[in-house]
């Protein structure tokens, strides 16, 4: 389990959907998490470059090179990293940006590698500038340069490093400044993952944990997991209770569905704050375009949580374009949610299916 976690009362949320972390989630994930490249599903061509890139370092002797994993949260960026360890036969360190407050306390963590360790740094955009700038000599050098001393008798010393390989994680790789960008070897993109995917890490999941569950029903759960392997696995958890205490203990696609219908998690995985943050821009802004600020305004959450947790799979679905003149919602959002468009955009031509405007 990461050791930087702290929860806090928002974990404990009801939110099915949120992809943050969660303390049921830890709990599951340790014996949920494959260990290996071969368990891992998904994320096909980072995996197949990651295999090379594994098996050229091991074949040099080598550490692995410094390696920048982006995408949305709950795509499994700190699992991958413990494979990358695994496969290295290396061990890992766990942070995050935001928990290494001071350049001591990076330096700390870095004097205490060995030679080939990963140390893993989620939301590495929210390292403190100061800090950042001692991973750019430890990247490159694998040295430490440490003041000593403070005014005219300040001198500089340099201490050299075990070589260790730096994972960074980040929802938002254009945050990263272009120095800590440049310094990452390796740039992987992580996409959300197919239903295809999903129904098979949710039957991978259910072996694990001794639940039965029909194919159909694998495939009601992920079609609503929002491309989210934790989402999934937590739906997982919850359609067992109703399929315990009100069917057989078998997930079956009709209890799968029923337990989701009462979890407010329609057919393709919205939840209420999904149809409210499409409806506000139907509503509020005749479909859009509205500017990202502003939506966050109207609906009442803040504009990284829409940008990072809401758009992507939004945009997945074709429910939302992201647009220079703001955020649009689609045709396919109207026809979900059952509304009608407004004469205006139907006759603009954005929508038209015929071409005829
Ligand atoms: N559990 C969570 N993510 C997974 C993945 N990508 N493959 C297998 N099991 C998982």
């Amino acid at each position: 389990m990461p050791d930087y976690e702290e929860f806090t009362s928002e974990d404990f949320d009801t939110r099915l959907i949120d992809v943050e972390y969660s303390a049921e989630d830890s709990e599951n994930e340790v014996n949920l998490r494959p260990q290996t490249l071969d368990e891992y599903i998904g994320q096909a061509k980072v995996k197949e470059n990651l295999r090379i890139y594994i098996n050229a370092a091991k074949f040099r002797g080598d550490s692995l090179d410094h390696t920048l994993l982006y995408g949305p949260p709950g795509l499994g960026k700190t699992t991958l990293s413990q494979i990358i360890a695994n496969e290295m036969n290396t061990s890992i360190r766990i942070t995050s940006g935001p928990a290494i407050e001071k350049p001591g306390d990076l330096a700390a963590l870095l004097t205490n590698l060995n030679e080939g360790d990963v140390l893993f740094i989620d939301e590495i955009h929210r390292l403190p500038r100061t800090v950042e700038e001692i991973l750019y000599p430890a990247m490159e050098d694998f040295s430490l340069d440490i003041i000593i001393g403070k005014g005219p008798a300040a001198r500089s010393i340099r201490m050299p490093l075990k070589h260790f390989t730096l994972i960074g994680a980040t929802t938002r790789a254009g945050q990263l400044t272009t120095p800590l960008r440049d310094r990452f070897g390796v740039l992987m993109r992580l996409e959300l993952y197919t239903h295809e995917e999903l129904a098979t890490i949710v039957t991978r999941s259910s072996d694990i944990l001794g639940i039965k569950i029909s194919k159909s029903g694998a495939e009601e759960i992920a079609k609503r997991s929002r491309g989210t392997p934790r989402i999934a696995n937590r739906l997982l958890k919850r359609v067992r209770d109703f399929a315990q205490i009100m069917g057989d203990g078998e997930i079956t696609k009709e209890i799968a569905d029923y337990a989701l219908k009462q979890l407010e998690i329609d057919e393709l995985g919205l939840d209420g704050t999904d149809r409210k943050m499409l409806t506000t821009i139907i509503k509020f802004y005749d479909g859009g375009p509205v500017g990202l600020e502003t939506l966050a305004a109207t609906v009442g959450e803040e504009s990284v949580t829409l940008e990072d947790v809401y758009e992507p799979y939004l945009m997945q679905i074709g429910f939302l374009n992201r647009t220079p003149r703001g955020r649009c919602v689609t045709k396919a959002a109207y026809e979900h949610l059952k509304m009608s468009m407004p004469d205006r955009q139907t006759k603009n031509g954005i929508f038209s299916e015929s071409g005829e405007n």
